[in-house]
Formats: structure tokens, C-alpha cells, sequence
């Protein structure tokens, strides 16, 4: 897949701070040492976790060389460096990882969330928000137009399974957690017409389904997804579109 791009995913950067907020807000730390931000994108998780923490020694991680530029730019006191959620191994000292829409994409996130959880020292703090929304039409959508092009071959694969229930990630990681606190927001992001949904996923879930094609494939995938998202999101009486976001958040204390 192509590197990620902080200006697509930063478009609609207030809606997608909103569940980090949420999620560190229920962060049972008050003065963690040092906190990680996993997945830290262009740097907008970490500005919260930093302006919430302003004594921790704070770093933030990420695997894409586009995003880590953009947060340094944007953070130019805070530390980020390159590193791989699949190999990460938290230190001792790490009092807080935080982790917002991330592990999602790490193949195996329900094995490697107690791996990580289990290397934390007692009262240290795994803060992880991902979108739950495979079964929502953004989704079904692109799989459906994956499915019914010339590209179907091309993509046969590239469609992500839907989150495992809410007791399974329960199960996993109630042995490693002194304190477990899941649950669910859905939010209902109000966006200006159907073209902005397709602006939304292209940030984030469609790059795997338009990333491999050819430009003039993929300028008639989306158009074909513009079509049925115009019809699966019909536009309120002001014009405005809803867009109907489930997330799991997870907060887990060793
Ligand atoms: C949707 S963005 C989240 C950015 C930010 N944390 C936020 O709250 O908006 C997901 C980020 O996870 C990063 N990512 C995906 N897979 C990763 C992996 N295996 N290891 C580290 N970072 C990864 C991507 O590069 C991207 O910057």
C-alpha cells in the first residue's frame, strides 16, 4: 500500500480528534512519566496526550515516514519516531500507551493488545479507540464495488474482517488488567454531501481498495461508490449528510 497522506486524513481532523479525546479522557492516569502514542499519525493524538501530560516524557511512534514528518513539523518539542506496532515492545517505564485508530490495520491486533498490555508494569495504562464499522454502508460499499468491477480480481482480498466481539477482547485481556473498561460511542459526524464521505474514507479505509489501481480505475471506482453512497446517505433537510461512525474504545490498567 502507498505511504499514508497527512493532508487527505487531516481534512476532516476535528471529527477524527474527537474519539482521541474521548479515549484519553478516561485515561485513569494523573502524572504518567513516560507515554507512548502509538500510531501517532500526523501528531494530532499526541498534541492531546502533550497538553494533558505537559511533565511526561512523551514520544510518538508510527510506521509511516509521511506521518512522522508531519507530526514533527507540527510538535517540534515532542520526540516521534519510526517503529512497528507487530514488533513494539513497551518498556518497563512506559506508564501510558496510547493507541487511537490504529490497531485496527496490525494484522493480529488481539494477540499483540495483551502482548502489549502484559509487558507494562502494575497500574500502567493501554488506551486503544478503533472504528467499528465494517458493517456500515462506507464499508459494505467499497466491498460490494471491489466485488462488481473489471478490478474485482485485483481485489479480492483486500477487505478488512469486522472487530470480534466485545467479550472476546474481554477474555484476552482480563488476565493482564487490573481495571478493564470497554465500550462503545457512536458517533454521527455531520458532513457537507456524499462527495465528503468519499473524501473521509479515502484517508483512511478505501486506501487499500484504491491504492492499487490504475488511474482511470480508480477514477471509475469512485464513481461508482460516489453513486451508491449518494443513495445509502440521503441528505437532511439542510443538505448535510450523516455519517454514522461506531468505534470500541478499550482502557486497560496492569
Ligand atoms: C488513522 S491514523 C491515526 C492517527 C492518530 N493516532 C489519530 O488519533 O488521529 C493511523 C496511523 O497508524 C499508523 N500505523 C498503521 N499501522 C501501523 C503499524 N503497524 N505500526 C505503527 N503505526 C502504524 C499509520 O501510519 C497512521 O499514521
Amino acid at each position: 500500500m502507498a505511504d499514508w497522506s497527512p493532508a487527505t486524513y487531516l481534512k476532516f481532523e476535528d471529527e477524527r480528534t474527537r474519539p482521541a479525546r474521548d479515549l484519553l479522557a478516561q485515561v485513569p492516569l494523573d502524572r504518567p512519566r513516560r507515554a507512548v502514542d502509538m500510531g501517532c499519525g500526523p501528531g494530532n493524538s499526541t498534541e492531546l496526550i502533550a497538553a494533558r501530560y505537559p511533565d511526561a516524557d512523551l514520544v510518538g511512534l508510527d510506521s509511516s515516514p509521511a506521518m512522522l514528518a508531519e507530526a514533527r513539523n507540527r510538535l517540534p518539542a515532542a520526540r516521534f519516531e519510526l517503529a512497528d506496532a507487530a514488533s513494539w515492545v513497551p518498556g518497563g517505564d512506559v506508564d501510558l500507551v496510547f493507541a487511537n485508530a490504529i490497531y485496527q490495520w496490525v494484522p493480529g491486533h488481539l494477540a499483540q493488545l495483551p502482548r502489549v498490555l502484559s509487558a507494562l508494569a502494575p497500574g500502567a495504562v493501554l488506551a486503544v479507540q478503533m472504528p467499528d464499522n465494517m458493517a456500515e454502508p462506507t464499508h459494505i460499499l467499497m466491498q460490494e464495488v471491489a466485488a462488481d468491477g473489471p478490478w474485482a480480481e485485483k481485489l479480492r482480498d483486500v477487505a478488512r474482517g469486522p472487530l470480534p466481539p466485545v467479550l472476546t477482547y474481554y477474555d484476552a485481556l482480563r488476565p493482564f488488567a487490573g481495571r478493564l473498561d470497554i465500550w462503545h460511542t457512536v458517533y454521527n459526524h455531520v458532513l457537507d454531501d456524499a462527495a465528503a464521505i468519499v473524501e473521509w474514507v479515502k484517508g483512511t479505509g478505501l486506501r487499500p481498495f484504491i491504492d492499487p489501481l490504475a488511474p482511470e480505475e480508480r477514477a471509475a471506482f469512485l464513481a461508482d461508490y460516489l453513486a451508491r453512497i449518494e443513495k445509502a446517505y440521503p441528505a437532511a433537510a439542510d443538505g448535510k449528510v450523516l455519517l454514522r461512525f461506531p468505534r470500541l474504545f478499550v482502557v486497560a490498567q496492569r
